[in-house]
């Protein structure tokens, strides 16, 4: 059997959306952009959704809004250690520097104990990932932003249909940042998407996905043919706005055949949705009698995971290592992605900013036991019973 880590569901509706806009000729940002935005900010429950080219840019401009709200460049982002390192790229590419927070070991999630004393005067924003899809403790992070006045920015890129005490994860900050890319519950192949209920944010970002431009209106009249813009020229001395740049900008737009991929995605999300849950909680079920050599997350009552993959991490008293146990599961059909690491002090792109290893020792363990591996909608049952099965196989031979 095969278990690949990923899928992509390309509709019929997407493959009839794609023919039409290359016969139309338009396709750059248009009304597919639009139409797909519109309805990722209705699913997920939020007034304005910002598309974009990656989940990386949408962590980094969410970021570069702070500029507009008193943040200078230099100034600090708290993250976790642990997480894709997209995030802590995200934070330096917005200009700010990450400041690293350990991770708790069982939800895989930042610390919230941990964050108060990393606060400096130039702390800016906290950035919580939902690792896994398994919300972060929004409730503790939400109290210490509001103590020391802080933006909250939620890295949801892995989180699609994580609830977390009845609210849907992204609506529980100032913005959040979700990815598109192919391994994800909803996909533009590449893509990213910003939400927020703030029309300021909103409008910040989308001049910041067009290099910083003075013109960020909802839906732009020159997508239309021979359309005419008022505001076009009427920017202080008569300048045409649209070279014009307000503020330190990316080139960041999502373009129109991926928003049709996105649209057809968004038709089956319920469908992708149930089956990815079902598959997770049966594995996490599962795994329980491995315990202690191989442990997952657990489901607290007040939460929905995001079903993004399952993850596994050694426990601190197996005698083998993560290669054989990854090895085993590849050389049966099973595909393995480590779970990350921590960014600081196992990513050496990260060494200049002067930490060392034994900083982050929650991070760190889970840097070399941690594993995922997918539980996308090819996938049922059977494929986790079997999975199931290849890890018992190899505990009876190596416990
Ligand atoms: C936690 C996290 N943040 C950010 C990203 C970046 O997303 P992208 O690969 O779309 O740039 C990812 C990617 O999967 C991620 O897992």
């Amino acid at each position: 059997m095969r278990i690949p880590f990923g899928t992509i569901s390309v509709t019929e509706k997407s493959k009839i959306l794609i023919s039409n806009i290359l016969e139309t000729n338009r396709l750059s940002s248009g009304k597919y952009v639009r139409e797909f935005e519109k309805k990722f900010a209705e699913l997920i429950g939020v007034k304005e959704s910002v598309a974009v080219s990656t989940g990386t840019d949408a962590d980094a401009l969410a970021l570069a809004v702070l500029y507009d709200f008193g943040a200078n460049r230099g100034d600090e982002i708290i993250v976790p250690a642990l997480s894709f390192v997209a995030t802590g790229n995200a934070v330096l590419q917005a200009g700010f520097i990450p400041v690293f927070v350990d991770v708790d070991r069982k939800t895989l999630n930042i610390d919230p104990a941990k964050i108060e004393e990393k606060i400096t005067k130039r702390t800016r924003a906290l950035m919580p990932v939902h690792l896994m899809g398994k919300p972060a403790d929004m409730d503790s992070i939400n109290t210490i932003a509001k103590k020391y006045s802080l933006f909250v920015i939620e890295d949801a890129a892995e989180a699609y249909g994580a609830v977390y005490k009845g609210k849907n994860v992204g609506t529980l900050g100032d913005m959040a940042a979700f990815s598109l890319y192919v391994a994800h519950i909803i996909s533009t192949v590449e893509g990213g998407i910003i939400i927020t209920d703030n029309n300021d944010f909103a409008e910040i970002i989308r001049s910041l996905r067009s290099h910083g431009r003075a013109c960020k209106c909802k839906s732009c009249v020159l997508n239309k043919v021979s359309a005419y813009c008022e505001k076009r020229f009427s920017y202080s001395n008569n300048e045409d706005i649209r070279f014009m740049f307000e503020r330190i900008g990316f080139s960041s737009k999502m373009n129109e055949l991926e928003a049709a991929i996105g649209l057809g995605n968004l038709e089956l999300y319920e469908e992708i949705l149930s089956k990815r849950r079902k598959n997770l909680y049966y594995l996490i079920d599962k795994v329980e009698k491995f315990n202690p050599y191989i442990v997952s997350i657990e489901k607290d009552a007040y939460e929905e995971i995001g079903p993004h993959a399952f993850p596994i991490i050694i426990g601190e008293d197996a005698n083998f290592t993560r290669t054989k146990l990854t090895s085993f599961m590849e050389e049966n059909g099973i595909d393995t992605r480590t779970l990350f690491s921590s960014m600081p002090t196992q990513c050496p792109g990260f060494n200049f900013l002067g930490y060392k290893l034994g900083d982050f020792p929650n991070s760190e363990f889970i840097g070399l036991n941690g594993i995922h591996i997918g539980i996308h909608q090819d996938i049922g049952t059977e494929e986790c019973d079997y999975v199931i099965e290849v890890i018992q196989e190899f505990l009876k031979e190596n416990v």
